[in-house]
């Protein structure tokens, strides 16, 4: 006990480098969080960091070598630091998980290693790591509640937040990690998401985003005094959600074809904060390589659950994820994804080339493809991908969106907001209206940006 005590008298400096995905950057904040009430405020660079941590990423193949050489790098900064009370260098996230022991035998600047689910342990692991040097490993997966332990004192900024309402995947693509590193799925309760988005509107945030590895599998115990309903879909929870007075919109990402119901289709057409705006990923478009990649859907299944989409919200615009060059894809295959690609019509969409990720099924298989073959394949789909983009976002010129403002621009007297479709907008308006959402005219565009006026209302002008 007095160890704490001592430890939370002094400020600290606390240095977090997150890589990956939407889902670390909140567990960054989350361990930001944790550590606050040790004293530990956070820092913009590693240089005489008293705790450094690497909240990591396996997703994508090399993960774990720029790790090592970050950790390289960060070896004469502990050692400058030596005299200085030292620096605690941790290696946490889904590297941590699935390299665990590797890490420290390989990196010994490592103090400990913390996993996705444990890092409600930093605490703990820290002060043991002060005591013993590199003793400390924790990866194993808990099935205790974690967000339990985190209190509601988080610390908030802006006027959005990601809130995790779901965790883990029992899919098994077969090019995927997840369901290894971040274990089963499982569900928040409804009350304790609720109860965190409250806390999150008094705060002044507007916009929450939902976030799952499979967020619509989301199946969570209902709330108090509705135990008669059954585990509650995402449908049910957005649409509670919405009644929450100050969140002004809600998102979600990122959802599975298979777990799409006709209740969350029909939540876009009742749910007004429910943005027209969903990252529905297929990987391929050849029924052969999604059933290689154990996707449990066919091209026309996805194809179908988007034109219901577009039916119950007709301004709905949809994003994805693409795979090129999983083992066995010829160029008809790669032509069927074309092809999808041609009758979805994204506003976006994430493209990767096939990576092999080692444990996983897809790393086995004998027919890989050449690499100069998949880099070829990837422009082609990156070029369609990029001219949707852009008329995408050209063809909102004459259109009125509602701008949520997050903060100034780079030129004076402009600020920087997202349309509903998550588009950076750029507008001129007064400070005064950050954290607010104003209708503008959009009059200009590009790959990445919007520009316009904003229009003015009645009470405006009164
Ligand atoms: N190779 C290439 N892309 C991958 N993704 C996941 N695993 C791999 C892999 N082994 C992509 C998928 C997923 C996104 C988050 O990353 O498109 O939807
Ligand atoms: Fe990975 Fe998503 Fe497939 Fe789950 S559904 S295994 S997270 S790609």
């Amino acid at each position: 006990m007095y160890s704490w005590m001592s430890m939370s008298s002094s400020r600290k400096r606390l240095f977090i480098k997150t890589y990956g995905c939407q889902m670390n950057v909140y567990d960054s904040e989350r361990m930001k969080d944790v550590l606050h009430p040790l004293g530990y405020e956070p820092s913009d660079a590693p240089d005489g960091a008293d705790l450094v941590i690497l909240n990591t990423c396996h997703i994508r193949e090399k993960a774990a070598e720029k790790v090592y050489s970050e950790l390289g790098r960060l070896r004469p900064l502990k050692e400058a630091k030596a005299d200085d009370g030292g620096m605690t260098i941790a290696v946490a996230g889904c590297v941590a998980q699935a390299e665990g022991a590797e890490i420290m035998k390989r990196a010994p600047v490592v103090d400990l290693v913390v996993g996705p689910q444990t890092y409600h342990k930093l605490p703990e692991l820290i002060a043991k790591a002060h005591r013993e040097r590199g003793e400390a490993l924790d990866t194993e997966f808990e099935v205790e509640d974690k967000f339990d332990r985190l209190g509601n004192d988080r610390q908030v900024e802006g006027f959005t937040a990601f809130v995790t309402v779901q965790e883990g995947c029992d899919k098994f693509c077969t090019f995927c990690v997840v369901p290894y590193t971040r274990g089963a799925e499982w569900s928040r309760p409804v009350d304790q998401i609720v109860a965190e988005v409250r806390a999150l509107a008094a705060k002044g945030i507007r916009e929450v985003t939902l976030l799952g590895q499979n967020v619509n599998a989301f199946h969570g115990e209902p709330p108090a005094g509705r135990e008669a309903d059954g585990p509650w879909g995402l449908g049910q929870l957005v649409r509670h959600l919405a009644l929450i007075g100050g969140i002004e919109r809600i998102r979600f990402t990122t959802s599975h074809p298979r777990d799409m119901d006709d209740d969350l289709i029909n939540a876009f057409a009742d749910t007004p904060k429910l943005m027209p705006y969903f990252h529905l990923p297929v990987q391929a478009g050849s029924d052969k390589i999604l059933k290689a990649m154990n996707r449990q859907h066919t091209a026309e299944e996805y194809i179908a659950i988007i034109e219901k989409l577009r039916a119950a919200r007709p301004d709905i615009a949809i994003s994805g994820d693409m795979i090129v060059g999983f083992p066995g894809e010829t160029d008809r295959d790669f032509e069927a994804t074309l092809d999808l690609v041609r009758e979805v019509n994204y506003a976006s969409c994430f493209s990767f080339k096939y990576s092999k990720r080692p444990g996983t099924p897809g790393a086995a298989m004998f027919n890989q493809i050449d690499e100069t073959v998949k880099s070829e394949r990837l422009q082609v789909l990156q070029d369609l991908l990029n001219a949707q983009q852009i008329s995408f976002n050209e063809a909102q010129i004459g259109r009125t969106l509602p701008v949520l403002l997050e903060k100034a621009g780079r030129m004076p007297g402009q600020l920087h907001g997202r349309s509903p479709y998550l588009q950076a907008v750029h507008v001129e308006a007064p400070e005064a209206l950050i954290g607010t959402i104003i209708d503008v005219k959009i009059t200009g565009a590009s790959r990445n940006a919007l520009s316009g006026e904003r229009v003015r209302t009645q009470q405006d002008a009164a």
